[in-house]
């Protein structure tokens, strides 16, 4: 990907206000909506795919363009081996039907993270659905599998040193970009996490240097539209600095009518 193409929200300010092009989104909440009912946590995961699946269709609606979630960190291979298998099965089983749906509806879908622990029919389901809905351009879905935002850093830094070996040490941050996950993305805008936790779980960390964090104790077979639209209003309710002062953003806008009104 040509540097040009690479777009960082802390370089490139997005308009105050407007709908967030890149929601990244950490689902948290299954087991304990499970145990809520008294069923096993396997049932919250199932439950779970039922929520990617509307905000899915909800933020083509809102004419979002990235949508990324958090479906299994680097860390979760800490839980025990049933529920870890489980969570393997359910996402080839989901792969495999909704691959086909997915490109019905324009989505491109592409998977980051660390493939290589992963079985191999799995890897197989994952690439053709990723070069099935290629060309899809109504929102692109990342799903982050066996990701950690530590990981995506040091992976980024290996490849651009094996790259670029001629540079000895002298990298920029435009060096880097491009071999990082999401490196044709914006920045996500907004982050959401449900569950009630307020931490990171070492998700996006290059990545979010600089985006609006909202949390909500609903658990995430509970988050829906509405939700997703309180969050939204959340989000186009705070003023968005970069670094500026206040002062700063109300003389811009004063400059560029324009733009605030695109907001
Ligand atoms: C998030 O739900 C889904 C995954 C990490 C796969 P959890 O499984 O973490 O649910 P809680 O936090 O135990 O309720
Ligand atoms: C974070 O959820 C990862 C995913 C949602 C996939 P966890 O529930 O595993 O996070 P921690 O370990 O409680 O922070
Ligand atoms: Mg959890």
């Amino acid at each position: 990907m040509p540097l040009s193409r690479f777009i960082s929200s802390t370089r490139e300010i997005p308009p105050a206000g407007a709908m967030p092009r890149h929601i990244a989104i950490v689902m948290d909440g299954n087991g304990r909506w499970a145990r809520k009912r008294f069923l096993p946590r396997i049932a919250g995961h199932k439950r779970g795919v039922d929520t990617v699946r509307a905000m899915v269709k909800r933020c083509i609606a809102l004419g979002v363009e990235h949508l990324t979630l958090f479906a299994f960190s680097s860390e979760n291979w800490r839980r025990p081996p049933d529920e870890v298998a489980f969570l393997m099965k359910l996402f080839l089983q989901v792969l495999s039907d909704t691959a086909s749906r997915l490109h019905r509806n324009n989505v491109r879908l592409r998977i980051i993270g660390d493939l290589s622990r992963f079985d191999d029919q799995l890897v197989k389901a994952v690439r053709e659905a990723e070069a099935l809905t290629a060309g899809n351009t109504a929102l692109t879905l990342s799903i982050a599998a066996n990701y950690g935002g530590r990981w995506d850093i040091l992976n980024a830094v290996n490849r651009m040193v094996e790259a670029h070996p001629e540079k000895r040490g002298r990298f920029t941050e435009d060096d880097l970009a491009p071999y990082l996950a999401l490196a044709d993305a914006p920045e996500p805008d907004l982050f959401i996490r449900t569950g009630g936790e307020e931490r990171v779980s070492n998700f996006l960390l290059w990545q979010m240097a600089y985006t609006e964090f909202y949390f909500t104790d609903k658990l995430w077979p509970d988050f829906d539209d509405a939700a997703l639209d309180e969050a939204i209003r959340s989000f186009q309710q705070r003023e968005r600095r970069f670094g500026r002062t206040s002062q700063q953003l109300v003389e811009d806008n004063n400059k560029h009518p324009d733009s605030a009104e695109h907001a």
